[in-house]
Formats: structure tokens, C-alpha cells, sequence
């Protein structure tokens, strides 16, 4: 341990204080020894007295700043993700986050120049003595390169947690990937200009918009910029939350896209960057969440009052979307293993238990249940677009989040995917493309339409199968993302169209069509999504090829002076009716996605983590 020659350097300020005070003779021949070196000779020797006592100075510091706070302790010590570097200020954190690397698949370790290499020693053996005093495994510092964040090197340690852990990246590849880093900062740039701590940005008026008051563009960016390595912008994002952003509003909520964007988004960042902060502010906005959960059934109302944590029905309905109630199970899941504190995943879990209990049509759910009965609401639609879309991937996401563990997640995902190519799967005439419809009225009538929320379902079907589903479903997956690639390259904007509406009519020669009051695009990414878990497992580069065309499309017709903005028509080039609105997701999920399709070598690896539906990563447990 080098901590141990680090505690012999001299430490007095003075120089002189090594000169000798005639005391016995082996000190006297050492002066002696002294005098006889050459000018430059004693020089070498002051500078390394130097080096070293500057080593020593930072490794105190280092320990006074992680004395000074205590908390670590009210979290479960079997939680694998809490990091020491919870403790340190921000400087510290920063060059922790820098030390306690965890490589990335396959990443490249960045050259770092002798004097950092000395003081991230300094910083390594301290902490490396620190774990021995608590009985910790020393963290591996030989450059093996083949551990990942996220990872659990051994279960059954249970201080295994108590490492530091953050994800490094390196930045962009090539130069796709510098195309998408250079539109996030023309993104930021814009919000952070004109709508810094608001929801969102209105880039063409250069106001801001606010539906929660939460900073939602802010939160839903933090892990984008840490996989982008943009650690200046992330610095200020992060040093945003801890001061500025206060859950405690007299605020009326949507509990499911607060639980996604923020609760997820706080969570990504934490595991990402291994700050503990991050986790401080989840459990605060989890704790008032959780007050949804108060119906008579604990199916959760669709809002939440943050500052009573009271919950309540919406006001246009008395019922729940289906898609929302079971679509905050992996965020209160791992905050539940990130605390140590388990009613936020019981009260989760309990929800999709009740719903796996509810009668179905061959596994498909109907949009809205009430969370007073705790029953669908009968005659309801059935879709994999808005309202029903997430809950058959939260399914497979859950049964993957937990180590395959839970059996009854994976067989209702099984049974609705068998239910849809039985009742929702359609082809269109003339070019037989295949797309998912909806069901009216319990089952009375067949809509052909579908929305561009549903182009989700390649990317979860595939998925499934690189965690052993039927191969099938990888066939459904590639047919169903080349109509929802079509859906944009067909459009002169290159850009999709909200809902479209597919045709059977043997007299038409068109495959689809567009309704004028369904032309816009929200800049939403769950195509682009689909094309990256298709090259993800078959790295298949013509997935990368239309995802970069589909970004042509952005860069073309919703880039502005200020930002991006969602447009009102994909059908007209020379008429798109920009909306003036930037969506958090865009920050978000859409750059994300397109900067990880774009990836010559995988940036995150999923067979350790699983990104929620706002396209934040969660680790993958085995429990
Ligand atoms: C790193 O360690 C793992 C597990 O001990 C081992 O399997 C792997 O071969 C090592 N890799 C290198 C590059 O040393
Ligand atoms: C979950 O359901 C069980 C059994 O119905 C119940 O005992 C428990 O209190 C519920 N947990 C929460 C947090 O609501
Ligand atoms: C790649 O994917 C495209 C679209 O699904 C397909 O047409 C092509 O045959 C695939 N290429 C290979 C080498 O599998």
C-alpha cells in the first residue's frame, strides 16, 4: 500500500528543518552527503520532497472532506450502487468520478499525464485504506478493463456497495456521433439561455414553458450529457439540482411522468456518475410520490400533490391510464435497492400483481382501469400506442430488471405479444408492410391506424429475444421498424407523422396515409429507439443508416436559431408549422438514442443495464 511510504515525507513547512542540529554522528554524515551533491542533484531532491508532501497535503483533505458527511449510513449497506464518492465535495467528486472508473464495453482508457496518475494514486490508496478499516475489499486498480458499473462482483459481499462507482465514456467515436453531441449543445445552448431551471424550452420565442416546475429538460438530460462526456454542462446541471431544485411545491403532478422523466432521470444520473446527491434528492421526490398509491386499491391515482403527497383522480376521469399505472415499476423498484427502504417497490410491484390478475383479451389491456374498483374500465381500446403502449414493455423490462426472477412478468408478456400478432396485426395493400392496430369497443371493430409511440415495440421485441424469447419475435421486430422507418422516409420532411392510418383497400396504391390534425412531430424518439436495439444485437449498420436519415430530418426542418421545435406538418416541407415547444425528451431520449445507434462500439452494455421508458439506464439485477 503506498498510503504507507506516503506517511514517512517530511511535512514541516521549512526546508531547513532538515538541516542537521549536531546530534549523533549518522546525521552528521548524512549532511555531509548532502553537501558533496551538485546544485542540480539537490534540486531533484527538493522537487521530489515536494511532489511528495503535496501527495500527503491532498490525501488529508481528501479525508477531512469525507468525515464531514455522515448519511451513507441510513442507506441498506446491501445496496450495490452507493458510492463513497457520495461523500466528497464537488472538486473531489469530480476527480473521483475520474478514478474510480468503471470501463465501459470496450471503451478506451484516455491517456492521463504523470502528475494525475500520481495524485489519482494518492486519491486511490487512501481509499483503499479507508476500505480496509471497514472490512471493504480494496477496489481493483490494475487495469483490468473488464469490469462494468453496475456490475455486482460478488452478491454476496455485502459491503461490495460501498465503492465508488461511475460509468466513464469518451466521447464521441466518429463522426456521426459528433453530429448528435454538436445538436445536444445547440439544445442546451438554447435552454439554457432562455428557459435555464424551467420545464422546458419555447426556442422560437425564446421563453420557457412549465407544466410541473421541476426543471424537467434539466433532470431528463443529466445521464444524456454523462454518455456524451459533456462533463462541464453535466457539472452545472448536477450543481442545479442540489441547490435549486425543491420537490416540497404546492404542485399538482402527473405521478407517471414525474416518476419517468425525474425520479428516473435522478436515478440514471446517480448510477452514471456515482453521485449519492442524486439519490438524496429520488428518495425526497419518492417519498411524496408515494402518497398516489393511497386508493382503496393501491392501483395509483394518475396525479400526486407533491407538497401534501396527496393523490388524486384526474379531472377529466375517474380512471387511471394503464400504461401509466404500470409504468413506474422500475424507477421505485431501484430506488428501492438504492435505499434499502422496500415500500416503494412493494407498493410498485403490488400493482402490476393486481393487474397480472385482471381478465384480458389474449394478454391485451385496455387503456384506462379505475383505481377506486381496481377493474379495467370495460369497452375500453386496446393499443400499443398512447395509454397502453408501455405496459407490455415494462413487463419484459421488469422480468429483465430483476434477473429473470419474476415468472408471471415474463409469461403475461409472452401471452399479449402472441395477442397482438393475433388481433392487432395487420398488412397494408399494396406492399403487404406490417403494422400493429387497435380494437375499439371491446373487441367490436378493428381501427387500422397506429401511432408513432407504438414503434417502440421492435426495440423491446428485440430485446426479449436476446434474453432468450422466441427468435419470432426478432422477425416481427424488423418488419414492424421498416414501417415505422417508412412512416418517416416516405413523409418530404423525413420526419413521421404523430398517428398514421394504414391501408387495405386494393384500389389505392398508397401503403399509408396522414390525417391533416395527426400531421405533427414531437420530435419523439421511440423509432430511433427500435433502430438501436436492432443494431445493437445484429449489427446490422442499415439500422444505423435510416436512423441517420431520420436525423437529417431534425437537423432539417425543426433545427432553429435557438433550439428544436416540435412542428405541426410532416407533410408539407415548405409548410411544417413549427410549434415553438422543445420537448425534455428530445434531450432526453432522441439524442441519446441516436448518439447510442450511432456507436461503433456499444457505449452501454445491455446485459447490465435496462434503460426505463424516458431512456434511462436502471442496473440490471439478480434478484
Ligand atoms: C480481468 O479480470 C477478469 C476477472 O477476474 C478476467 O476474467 C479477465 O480476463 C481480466 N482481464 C484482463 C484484461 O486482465
Ligand atoms: C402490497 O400488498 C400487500 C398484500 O396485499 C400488502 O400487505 C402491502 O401492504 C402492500 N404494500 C404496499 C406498500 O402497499
Ligand atoms: C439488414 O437489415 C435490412 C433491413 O431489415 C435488411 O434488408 C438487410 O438484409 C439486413 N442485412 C443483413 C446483412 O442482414
Amino acid at each position: 500500500m503506498a498510503a504507507m511510504y506516503l506517511a514517512t515525507p517530511p511535512t514541516g513547512g521549512s526546508l531547513e528543518s532538515l538541516q542537521p542540529r549536531g546530534l549523533n554522528s549518522r546525521t552528521v554524515s548524512l549532511w555531509r552527503t548532502w553537501k558533496r551533491l551538485s546544485r542540480c542533484q539537490r534540486s531533484i531532491c527538493y522537487m521530489i520532497i515536494t511532489v511528495l508532501a503535496v501527495i500527503v497535503l491532498y490525501s488529508y483533505m481528501m479525508r477531512d472532506e469525507a468525515m464531514r458527511i455522515p448519511d451513507l449510513t441510513q442507506y441498506d449497506p446491501k445496496a450495490p450502487e452507493m458510492p463513497l464518492s457520495a461523500v466528497l465535495d464537488d472538486d473531489t467528486r469530480q476527480k473521483k468520478a475520474l478514478n474510480k472508473v468503471e470501463r465501459v464495453h470496450n471503451a478506451i482508457q484516455v491517456p492521463v499525464d504523470e502528475k494525475q496518475n500520481m495524485a489519482q494514486e494518492a486519491v486511490d490508496d487512501y481509499h483503499g485504506d479507508d476500505d480496509d478499516n471497514e472490512g471493504v475489499d480494496a477496489p481493483e486498480e490494475n487495469g483490468n478493463d473488464s469490469n462494468q458499473a453496475g456490475e455486482d462482483k460478488d452478491d454476496d459481499d455485502p459491503h461490495n456497495g460501498q465503492q465508488a462507482k461511475s460509468l466513464k465514456f469518451e466521447g464521441p467515436q466518429n463522426e456521426r456521433q459528433k453530429a448528435v453531441v454538436e445538436a445536444f449543445q445547440h439544445a442546451w445552448k438554447g435552454y439554457r439561455t432562455y428557459a435555464w431551471g424551467h420545464d422546458h424550452l419555447r426556442p422560437i420565442s425564446k421563453s420557457a414553458q412549465n407544466w410541473f416546475g421541476l426543471g424537467l429538460t434539466i433532470v431528463d438530460s443529466l445521464d444524456t450529457m454523462w454518455i456524451m462526456n459533456l462533463q462541464s454542462e453535466f457539472r452545472e446541471a448536477r450543481d442545479w439540482v442540489e441547490s435549486t431544485l425543491d420537490f416540497g411545491v404546492n404542485k399538482d403532478v402527473n405521478f407517471f411522468e414525474t416518476t419517468i422523466r425525474v425520479l428516473g432521470g435522478l436515478l440514471g444520473a446517480f448510477h452514471l456518475s456515482g453521485d449519492a446527491m442524486f439519490v438524496d434528492k429520488a428518495k425526497d421526490l419518492g417519498d411524496r410520490l408515494m402518497g398516489a398509491f393511497s386508493s382503496p386499491t393501491g392501483i395509483p391515482y394518475s396525479d400526486v400533490n407533491l407538497r401534501s403527497s396527496r393523490g388524486h383522480v384526474p379531472q377529466w376521469s375517474s380512471d387511471s391510464s394503464t400504461s401509466e399505472v404500470s409504468t413506474i415499476q422500475l424507477e421505485f423498484r431501484d430506488l428501492s435497492r438504492c435505499t434499502g427502504i422496500n415500500t416503494y417497490e412493494d407498493a410498485a410491484e403490488n400493482v402490476s400483481k393486481k393487474i397480472h390478475d385482471l381478465p384480458k383479451t389474449e394478454g391485451l389491456v385496455p387503456i384506462f382501469i379505475n383505481a377506486n374498483t381496481g377493474k379495467f374500465r370495460a369497452q375500453s381500446t386496446i393499443t400499443l400506442g398512447a395509454r397502453g403502449d408501455s405496459y407490455y414493455e415494462y413487463l419484459l423490462k421488469q422480468w429483465i430488471q430483476t434477473g429473470k426472477t419474476q415468472e408471471y412478468l415474463k409469461q403475461d408478456y409472452v401471452t399479449s405479444i402472441q395477442g397482438m400478432n393475433h388481433r392487432l396485426a395487420k398488412r397494408t395493400v399494396p406492399n403487404n408492410l406490417l403494422y400493429f392496430g387497435e380494437i375499439l369497443s371491446g373487441g367490436r371493430s378493428f381501427k387500422p391506424k397506429m401511432d408513432e409511440l407504438t414503434c417502440f415495440l421492435p426495440g423491446t421485441l428485440a430485446l426479449g429475444v436476446h434474453n432468450g424469447l422466441s427468435k419470432d419475435h426478432l422477425v416481427i421486430a424488423e418488419e414492424l421498424a421498416y414501417t415505422c422507418y417508412l412512416t418517416f422516409a416516405r413523409q418530404p420532411t423525413h420526419l413521421a407523422a404523430e398517428i398514421t392510418y394504414f391501408n387495405s383497400d386494393s384500389a389505392s396504391q398508397m401503403d399509408f396515409y396522414v390525417k391533416s390534425n395527426d400531421a405533427h412531430y414531437l420530435l419523439r424518439p421511440e423509432t430511433i429507439e427500435g433502430l438501436y436495439y436492432l443494431y445493437y444485437f445484429t449489427g446490422n449498420t442499415t439500422y444505423q443508416d435510416w436512423g441517420w436519415k431520420i436525423f437529417q430530418g431534425i437537423e432539417k426542418y425543426t433545427k432553429v436559431r435557438n433550439g428544436y421545435t416540435t412542428i405541426g406538418n410532416v407533410k408539407n416541407a415548405v409548410d411544417i408549422r413549427p410549434k415553438d415547444m422543445m420537448e425534455s425528451y428530445f434531450l432526453g431520449e432522441t439524442l441519446k438514442y441516436l448518439y447510442l445507434l450511432f456507436a461503433d462500439r456499444h457505449e452501454i452494455d445491455l446485459d447490465r443495464w435496462v434503460f426505463n421508458t424516458e431512456a434511462h439506464p436502471l442496473p440490471i439485477r439478480s434478484y
